[in-house]
């Protein structure tokens, strides 16, 4: 394998086995929640203190959880490679930045984040958000929302992702479904670019056959396996 740059895509499967559930597996959070109520403008506009007790329960979990082997080992990565990989990831969740990353994308935002609607400032969040608390920037103070991407929504820092991949010779999706774009599409950029694509997940994943080459296993041991090889290969 050519050491050149890296792009790396996560969604909910590698946070899987810290003891986060993901979206669409069987017992997943899309089982539980209506997607309507709880990640669309929308339903934020119908019952907001809804949508704050689905977000703040996920806040509270996030502290009893720890990063794993798969997020440790990105990070080991990039310790290596410095400026040479990045993270680009749909979780909302901080253990990439826990396990020692420091090159993450939130393209779907943050859960320890809270920002107001009308100047989109984001501000440090960690504790329950309400319907009472409001921004601190505005001459009218607006109620913060959560700092998540909802559905119909833009994801965020698309010009940073576009750009990475651009440069990228090594393309990495792991744990994501493929049911949502465009973290979805990213594959064909990096394909585009001539980048070697793999995918590394518990299954098949909708897009699985637009990648060059594929692992299939649990991630804390296939990605752990995969950063050995590559750490390996250049030595
Ligand atoms: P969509 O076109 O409304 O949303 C996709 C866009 O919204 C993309 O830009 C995506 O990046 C962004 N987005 C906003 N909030 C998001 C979030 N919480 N998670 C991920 N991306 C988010 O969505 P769609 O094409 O109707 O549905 C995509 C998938 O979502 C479907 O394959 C299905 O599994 C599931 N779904 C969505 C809805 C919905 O209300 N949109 C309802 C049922 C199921
Ligand atoms: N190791 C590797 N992969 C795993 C593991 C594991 N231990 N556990 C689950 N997976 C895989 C599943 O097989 C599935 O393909 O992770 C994937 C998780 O898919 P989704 O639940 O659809 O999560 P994701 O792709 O991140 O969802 C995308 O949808 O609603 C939104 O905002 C949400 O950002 C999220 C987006």
């Amino acid at each position: 394998m050519r050491k050149g740059n890296i792009v790396i895509l996560t969604g909910a499967g590698i946070s899987a086995e810290s003891g986060i559930r993901t979206f669409r597996a069987s017992d997943g959070l899309w089982e539980e929640h209506h997607i309507e109520d709880v990640a669309t403008p929308e339903g934020y506009q119908r019952d907001p203190e809804l949508v704050h007790r689905f977000y703040n329960a996920r806040r509270t979990l996030l502290q009893t959880v720890n990063p794993n082997a798969a997020h440790f080992a990105l990070a080991r990565l990039e310790a290596e490679w410095p400026g040479q990989v990045t993270v680009v990831t749909q979780n909302i969740d901080d253990l990439h930045e826990r396990a020692g990353s420091n090159t993450v994308l939130h393209m779907h935002g943050e859960l320890l984040k809270a920002r107001c609607p009308h100047s989109n400032q984001t501000i440090d969040w960690t504790g329950p958000l309400h319907t009472t608390d409001l921004c601190h920037c505005c001459q009218f103070p607006e109620p913060l929302r959560p700092h998540v991407v909802w559905f119909g929504e833009m994801p965020l820092l698309l010009d940073r992702i576009y750009h990475a991949l651009s440069e990228a010779s090594l393309f990495i999706a792991i744990g994501t479904s493929g049911n949502v774009y465009p973290a979805a599409g990213l594959v064909h950029e990096a394909a585009m670019h001539n980048a070697h694509t793999i995918e590394i997940n518990l299954e098949p994943s909708q897009v699985n056959n637009h990648f060059d080459e594929h692992r299939y296993g649990p991630a804390t041991r296939k990605v752990a396996d995969y950063v050995d090889e590559l750490l390996g290969a250049q030595k």
